[in-house]
């Protein structure tokens, strides 16, 4: 058993836990969209407008705020006309980075807008720079937020959406270091420069243009960038980090079949995030210490070897504790440079990645990564407080902090976070709050007996939230957390919450 001791103090009024930092993502990808999120109107599993019900409830259950589509490399491949008007009629193509399987199209942009207004989040519609050209997506832009008489509004209005839809996130282009057109990223500033141009705000609408941001560690990518393109026409710079446990992507390691130094090996993996958000946003306030652009994380997540029996090109994996475990780490961190980044995108929502939901037919099962999201749906929109603590280190990986947490404050409620990655000892934990009356507390926790335990189709509850006691002294509170496990406590000002 560790003791630790924390202290929280109030942080400043003026920065917000951005509630999009707790994003998702969506593409046409394996069983992502099809089957996992849209089975069709048709379909015998309860569906809205072809949208699953189990999953919009679920959706809407951790107040997803934004949800990214269609890729991914998908979107450098996607040309928005073929996803819109009678189904039937909708062209037939390649997904050609995913399989190489057929594309219907049955899932468009009315179907994608539908399900962002079913489950109360914003769309944030990542456009095609790869093979695509300025005018479709300008042509796009206008087809879904125009109120006027237009050839491309009317065309809306005669597939069904009378009014103009809002869209405030635009990311133009995807990777495209990579499989978005092996850009340089000073000939990528120039396009962004292009076709941010072209994407208009009509109406009330208006857009915030995010552009295309690093591979990781790629320094120099985010330098070109902040130093090729003014803030004002760049809203957010984006960055993409996914945690391969063994650094090596050809043989990743497996999802739910790993040791113990694996899972700290994954843990550290996932911390490099801090490093990165530190050398990003270093290099951002150089050129913009006012934070006008935003740091936007839209992929993000664990990334392992396909599970067995699957088509590797569908990059389905279990998840496990191990993953509710970094998950809960990242958005920790995330919090603590919430005065720059403004949104992050979990990869992927459904049967994908780090899903944070699984299907199998009509079946569908939360994983822990969800679980997480639900625990932490507290900080959404707070004010990050201050926190500090003892530099606990967990015994079989002493590089590691044993503890990761974070608290935030909304209106007369305050969230406390805290993760114990150690896998042998409990950690006991000594809170003093500042500045903030704590009247009442309570507490939900994450764990499991294994950090290898996940939820199966046959045993879906394995890994569940649970109440857990806590002890509020006055402005000490008190809990204790098991090894490998996920806390949430939830301190009230007023007594008769
Ligand atoms: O999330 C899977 C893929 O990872 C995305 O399509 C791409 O953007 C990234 O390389």
């Amino acid at each position: 058993m560790k003791h630790i001791n924390l202290r929280i103090q109030p942080g400043n009024p003026q920065t917000r836990i951005a509630p999009e930092l707790y994003g998702h993502f969506s593409e046409h990808l394996g069983r992502c969209i099809y089957q996992g999120i849209y089975v069709g109107p048709d379909s015998p599993i309860p569906n809205t407008d072809g949208v699953r019900n189990d999953v919009i409830e679920a959706f809407r259950q951790i107040r997803m705020p934004v949800l990214r589509w269609p890729g991914g490399c998908f979107s450098d491949d996607y040309h928005w006309r073929d996803g819109i008007g009678a189904p039937e009629l909708r062209p037939k193509r390649v997904n050609a980075f995913w399989g190489a399987v057929t594309e219907t199209n049955a899932f468009g942009t009315h179907e994608f807008f539908t399900l962002c207004e079913q489950i109360g989040c914003q769309p944030y519609l990542a456009v095609n720079v790869g093979s695509g050209t300025v005018r479709e997506v300008s042509d796009w832009i206008e087809y879904l937020t125009y109120d006027g008489d237009s050839d491309l509004a009317n065309l809306r209005r005669k597939n069904g959406r009378e009014q103009p839809w809002k869209l405030k996130y635009v990311g133009i282009g995807n990777e495209n270091w990579g499989g978005g057109g092996n850009m340089r990223p000073e000939y990528y500033a120039d396009e962004f420069r292009r076709y941010q141009t072209y994407c208009r705000d009509y109406g009330g609408n208006q857009l915030y243009k995010i552009a295309c941001g690093a591979n990781g560690d790629d320094y120099r990518w985010t330098d070109v960038l902040m130093a090729s393109v003014p803030t004002a026409l760049m809203q957010g710079l984006s960055l993409h980090y996914y945690t391969v446990p063994s650094g090596i992507w050809e043989k990743k390691g497996s999802a739910t079949d790993f040791t113990d130094s694996e899972y700290y090996e994954t843990v550290a993996r996932a911390g490099f995030m801090e490093t990165l958000l530190q050398r990003h946003t270093g290099i951002m306030d150089k050129y913009d210490p006012d934070c006008k652009t935003g740091l936007i994380v839209d992929e993000w997540g664990n990334w392992y070897d396909p599970a067995e029996g699957e088509n590797p090109a569908f990059l389905f994996q279990q998840s496990t504790m191990r993953d509710a475990v970094t998950a809960a780490c990242t958005l920790n961190l995330f919090h603590r440079y919430s005065r720059r980044v403004r949104m992050a995108n979990l990869a992927q929502a459904v049967n994908v990645l780090q899903a944070i939901l699984l299907t199998e037919g009509a079946a569908l099962l939360k994983t822990p990564t969800y679980h997480v999201f639900d625990l932490y749906k507290g900080h959404q929109g707070g004010i990050p407080a201050k926190i500090t603590c003892d530099d606990a280190r967990t015994n079989a990986a002493p590089q590691l902090p044993l503890l990761s947490c974070s608290a935030s404050v909304s209106g007369n409620t305050l969230t406390l976070t805290a993760v114990n990655c150690a896998l042998d000892e409990d950690a006991e934990l000594a809170v003093s709050i500042e500045g903030f009356a704590g009247k009442h507390a309570s507490a939900q926790i994450l764990f499991a007996d294994s950090c290898r335990a996940a939820n199966t189709f046959d045993a879906p509850e394995i890994v569940r939230l649970q109440e857990h006691p806590v002890r509020l002294e006055g402005s000490l509170l008190h809990l204790t957390l098991p090894p490998c496990a996920v806390a949430a406590v939830t301190v009230c000002a007023d007594s008769s919450v």
